[in-house]
């Protein structure tokens, strides 16, 4: 009696160590006999599908699985290999506690008796949902940048087409009968064509390596004011604007961040065919601690709400991918652009939308540390004309003819070298008001090392750095490489204008 007393007490001891032991475990486990009965379980199983053990016992996955739609654990319990203990290991998606669905890994191993016969299972269940969606962000940047490099590998060759088009277009508009109406307008369209495209392979080439923005530390207010204006002129949608007034600073590139707003107004407008309002809002945020993506600190958010169709629970979660578009002439990058460029930025972009209802975008960046010093706008619209020598160096043929007429039609007058070697030889033999570089000549001596040359025989001399790759950092510190002026490919008249002006006073 007192033995068996003593016994049945160590089995008590044994069984309450055991129980303490699994509920020390962070992971859920569930034991099973061999027929797929509950045993038992710890305390992290019974927290994540929200049940009790001793509900547990006994039941089998047959018991449960009869009304599926109302037993949280009915997900876990298909994982199961019915009535069949062994090793095994396999991942699925089961309902948590809280409502959320989580991508889990079951593994699970037999339980033997001292003789080594099978009387059940053990299951461990790892919960693999945040791998999976950090796993989904990497497969979606690397699209992104394997898009950058082809955008790279043709950005060269495209933007030197692109300039000759633009830039013949626009002597065909000074020169051309300007009372004949009819041929301004088709020449208009197909500068606006050449204008698109242009703007298309500036977006691809946000993606390519090197393409890190170029930042200055700015107010976002005018730049979000004119871009949501901008977006939605000549829409059935209008906008109503509601910035903080002591907005922070932010350190940005101006030209993407302007893009990120453009392609979700314009969004928010085309998810409101019958027109509507998009509401527009700018505040600070501080984050205490870190916040998912973002680290505590300082942050702006911009709020972009619309009165649109929304978005499908399902298509949420691949807005941002390339290509995802629902549209019958959407691309599908204007997101994952966005996504992109906000990533660059330190920042964070989420979305929230409900069916028939709306949606809204929140962009986070993060405010700079020092402000920024109000600058004065220059006027793009306005040509310059102009006086002096300039020489023009670049490798194709039909760019120099182009930039060659539109300099004169300045003012200026021209010569032309086809590569570093003879940009040299021309300098030295007689030297120029003015020199414009084209960065890449292949086969040749690009810009980089003419200019270190030309240096040589004239410290002062008023060097302009010219190249399709907006990102190359040449392009970005062009001061520092020893140039005054920099113009990317492909340029308009005004812009070359306005370039060669500020160089040359
Ligand atoms: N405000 C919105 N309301 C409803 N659906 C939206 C909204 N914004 C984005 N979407 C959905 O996300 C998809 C992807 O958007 P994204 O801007 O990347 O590409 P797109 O607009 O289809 O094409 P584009 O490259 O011309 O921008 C859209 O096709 C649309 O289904
Ligand atoms: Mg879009």
């Amino acid at each position: 009696m007192a033995a068996g007393r003593e016994r049945n007490r160590y089995v008590q001891e044994q069984l309450h160590f055991f129980q303490t032991l699994i509920d020390k475990v962070p992971s859920p486990i569930f034991y099973k006999d061999i027929w797929g009965c509950y045993l038992g379980c710890n305390k992290a199983f019974e927290e994540y599908l929200g049940v009790k053990r001793n509900e547990l016992m006994g039941l089998s996955e047959i018991d449960i699985v009869k009304d599926p739609q109302k037993n949280p654990l009915h997900c876990a319990i298909s994982l199961d290999i019915s009535g069949h203990p062994g090793s095994g290991k396999y991942e699925t998606s089961i309902n948590h506690s809280d409502g959320s669905e989580r991508n889990v890994i079951i593994e699970e191993a037999p339980l033997t008796d001292l003789n080594g016969i099978a009387i059940g299972f053990v299951g461990v269940i790892n919960d693999i949902t945040e791998i999976r969606v950090a796993e989904k962000e990497r497969v979606r940047v690397s699209k992104l940048e394997s898009l950058g490099v082809l955008a790279g590998g043709i950005a060269h060759d495209f933007n030197n087409i692109l300039t000759t088009i633009l830039g013949n277009i626009a002597l065909a508009k000074i020169y051309g009968d300007v009372n004949t109406d009819k041929l301004q307008r088709l020449l208009e369209n197909a500068e606006q064509a050449a204008i698109r495209a242009k703007d298309l392979t500036r977006e691809l080439l946000i993606f390519s390596k090197g393409g890190s923005p170029v930042k200055k530390v700015m107010s976002i207010r005018d730049l979000l004011e004119n871009t949501v204006a901008f977006s939605l002129a000549g829409t059935a949608a209008n906008y109503e604007l509601d910035m903080a007034s002591d907005l922070f600073s932010v350190e940005i590139d101006e030209n993407q961040i302007s893009q990120v707003i453009g392609n979700i107004v314009l969004n928010a407008e085309q998810a409101m065919p019958h027109g509507g309002t998009v509401r527009v809002a700018a505040e600070n945020v501080t984050l205490d601690s870190v916040n998912g993506p973002l680290n505590a600190g300082d942050y702006i958010t911009i709020s972009i709400k619309d009165q649109g169709i929304g978005i499908s629970e399902k298509h949420l979660d691949m807005i941002f991918d390339p290509y995802f578009t629902t549209k019958e002439k959407g691309s599908g990058l204007g997101l994952a652009i966005c996504h992109f460029i906000i990533q660059k930025h330190q920042g964070h972009i989420g979305v929230e939308s409900t069916l028939g209802v709306g949606t809204t975008f929140v962009v986070y960046l993060p405010a700079a540390e020092v402000k920024h010093k109000a600058e004065e706008q220059k006027d793009k619209t306005v040509m310059m004309s102009g006086h002096g020598k300039i020489l023009v160096m670049d490798d194709e043929e039909t760019i120099r003819s182009m930039v060659g007429d539109i300099l004169q039609y300045l003012g200026y007058t021209v010569d032309f070298a086809k590569d570093g070697e003879e940009a040299l030889s021309m300098y030295a033999s007689r030297p120029y008001d003015a020199v414009i570089l084209d960065l890449t000549i292949p086969g040749g001596m690009g810009g980089k090392e003419t200019i270190e040359h030309l240096r040589a025989i004239d410290p002062a001399i008023k060097a302009i750095v010219s190249s399709g790759y907006c990102n190359d950092p040449i392009m970005s510190d062009y001061r520092q490489y020893g140039f005054k002026g920099v113009i990317v490919k492909p340029y308009t008249i005004h812009e070359i204008s306005s370039v060669l002006r500020d160089v040359m006073s």
